[in-house]
This record gives structure tokens, C-alpha cells and sequence, in this order.
């Protein structure tokens, strides 16, 4: 099959990977052992049984539970760069990473030892196999603003070590809003910006990302299809969309993967682009959810290059590696 090879094959940039959601079963009961955590699971089979995911939630649930096993540098460095080499085979060049620290620091685990971990997994990555990789620091949006805001004073310190904010966690309830001020003194900062936002939330969370946060791609979107106006901002605007199709299909957005929506974005002239979410808890990497997305829709070639090359336009990467990618 000549197709699932060139998807494969292309060099790609993923702008949309949490990574704590490419922690695999295995690892967590290695760190889990190697930490001396105790899990609530009996084995790796248990843990994975108990990925059946209903919604956003039952899957955050989960995936907050799982992050528990990181505690030192060390660990967040071993997480990234398994996900990093994962990353490479699939021909991924650049990689925008997020990263939750309240995950962490509501632990007890230091802001420091989250962000040098994962940036010495980057550094490395670069060395070793070629691949750009960047950080961005993602709020929890179902936590407070004062929370954002003193999350945002830890990680100044170590600002050099990361490109951007985001938004993410539970989405409903919790609009863009709450965090206007937090996002205002980011962009201040020079950091690039984005949100998630109508992954199950509505077409208003995607209009107040983009007028009331001011960011520069919005993660999901999947919802914008349902507002005509809204469609037409995104398009001529140019806001790249970071679509997430198995995502979807698991945390049932979409009742099943033929009916995801992406040929018509990419229809409607958005830039979207392809990317895997939670890896380890969707059923597959960047390649997986091209192909099998390709395989589900009928997509073309000529759709997989438009897909290629909209991810590396998005990316925040200097224009200069870009033009050599491209
Ligand atoms: N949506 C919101 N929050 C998240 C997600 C997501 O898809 N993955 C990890 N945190
Ligand atoms: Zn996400």
C-alpha cells in the first residue's frame, strides 16, 4: 500500500502531544516501583483494562492517576525521551510538547525538576536523532486563576526552557475567560499561546480563545464546523487547528472515526493538522492516527501532503528550519 507508506514516510511536525498521556502501562509500573508508589491497579493488564473512556473526564481521571509515578527529574526526563524516540520513527521533526506541572507540584514534585527533565530529554533529542523539540507549559483550567497565576511565577525561573502556554483539563464549566489576565501577561512575556478549546465544548470557547486569550492556534476545534461565522475567522485568519482523531474517536466526540470531521475542515480551506493527544491512552501514535484516520475517511495523497506541510506552517519552530523542512 503506497499510501500508508507515504504517510508514514513524511516529515511531519506533532504540535499537539501532552506528555504525560505518552506514559506507557509499562513505564507506570516501573516508575511506580521505582518510587515506591503504590497504584491502585495490579498489574499493567489491569491498568490497561481500565482505559475505557466514556468522556473528557473519565479519561482525565485516569491519566491524573497515572502521572502520580513521577516525582524526580529523572523520571520526566525518562518519559520524554521515550516518547521522543517514538516520535522520531514516525519521522516527526519537530515536536511541540505540553506539559501540566500542577500535576506535579500539587504533589509536591518542584517546578524545576519538571521542566529540566523534560528540556534535557529535548536537548538530547536534538543530539541524537535530529529532531526539534519545545515545551509548552499548559494551565489546568479546572483549577483557579490565582492557581494559573502562581504556577506562571514558578516557572519564570525556568522560562528560557520553554516556548508557550496553553489551556487544558476538564473543558466544559471552565471557558477561555477565567484565564484572560493569566494569558495577557503571557503574551507580555513573549510566550506563544494556545487553547484547547470545542473539543466538547462549544463554538463560544473557540471565539473567546481567539478574541479574548489572543491565541495563535487552537488545539482540537473540532466543534467550529457548527458555527458558519466561526469557520470563516478561522480561515481567514490562518489559525491552525491541532485535530486529534483518535482522541476523538475514543473519548467518543465522534461516534466512531469514519464520521470525524476533518475532510471537512480541511474542506472549509482550515489549516488543520493531525497529532495524537495521550498516545499510550488513545491506542496509537502520530503515524496511527494518520493512517488509520486515512484508512477510516478515504483521504488522498493529495490531503496527507496538505496535512504535512499545514503542521510544519503551524509550528512555532524558527522560520528558517522550517523553509528547510518544508
Ligand atoms: N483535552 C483536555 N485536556 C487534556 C487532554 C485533552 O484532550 N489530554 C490531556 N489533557
Ligand atoms: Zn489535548
Amino acid at each position: 500500500e503506497r499510501l500508508p507508506a507515504l504517510l508514514r514516510a513524511m516529515p511531519k511536525a506533532e504540535l499537539h502531544i501532552h506528555i504525560e498521556g505518552s506514559l506507557e502501562p509499562e513505564m507506570i509500573f516501573a516508575l511506580a516501583q521505582r518510587n515506591g508508589v503504590s497504584l491502585p491497579y495490579a498489574d499493567v493488564q489491569a491498568l490497561r483494562s481500565a482505559y475505557a473512556f466514556t468522556d473528557l473526564q473519565s479519561f482525565l481521571d485516569i491519566y491524573y492517576a497515572g502521572a502520580s509515578v513521577l516525582l524526580h527529574e529523572q523520571d520526566f526526563y525518562d518519559m520524554a525521551r521515550a516518547y521522543l524516540a517514538r516520535a522520531a520513527m514516525d519521522n516527526v521533526v519537530r515536536a511541540e510538547i505540553f506539559f501540566d506541572p500542577q500535576t506535579h507540584t500539587a504533589r509536591g514534585v518542584s517546578m524545576a525538576a519538571v521542566v529540566n527533565g523534560l528540556h534535557r530529554a529535548c536537548e538530547d533529542a536534538r543530539a541524537e536523532w535530529g529532531i526539534s523539540a519545545a515545551l509548552i507549559l499548559c494551565f489546568l483550567r479546572h483549577l483557579s486563576e490565582e492557581d494559573a497565576f502562581a504556577t506562571l511565577e514558578q516557572a519564570l525561573p525556568l522560562q528560557d526552557k520553554f516556548i508557550g502556554v496553553g489551556l487544558d483539563s476538564s473543558e466544559v464549566g471552565h471557558p477561555p475567560e477565567k484565564f484572560a489576565r493569566v494569558f495577557a501577561r503571557c503574551r507580555q512575556l513573549g510566550l506563544h499561546t494556545v487553547a484547547h478549546a470545542g473539543e466538547e465544548g462549544p463554538p463560544a470557547y473557540i471565539w473567546s480563545a481567539l478574541d479574548v486569550l489572543k491565541v495563535e492556534r487552537i488545539d482540537h476545534g473540532v466543534q467550529a464546523l457548527r458555527d458558519p461565522v466561526l469557520v470563516q475567522r478561522l480561515a481567514q485568519g490562518g489559525v491552525p487547528l491541532t485535530v486529534c482523531p483518535l482522541s476523538n474517536q475514543k473519548l467518543r466526540v465522534f461516534p466512531d472515526l469514519p464520521a470525524h470531521n476533518l475532510p471537512q475542515l480541511l474542506e472549509a480551506g482550515l489549516c488543520a493538522t493531525v497529532n495524537s493527544d495521550d498516545p499510550a491512552y488513545f491506542g496509537g501514535y502520530i503515524n496511527d492516527n494518520f493512517t488509520q484516520l486515512f484508512a477510516a475517511t478515504g483521504m488522498t495523497a493529495r490531503h496527507a501532503y496538505q496535512l504535512a506541510s499545514n503542521s510544519l506552517q503551524a509550528s512555532f519552530a524558527p522560520e528558517a528550519d522550517k523553509r528547510a523542512w518544508a
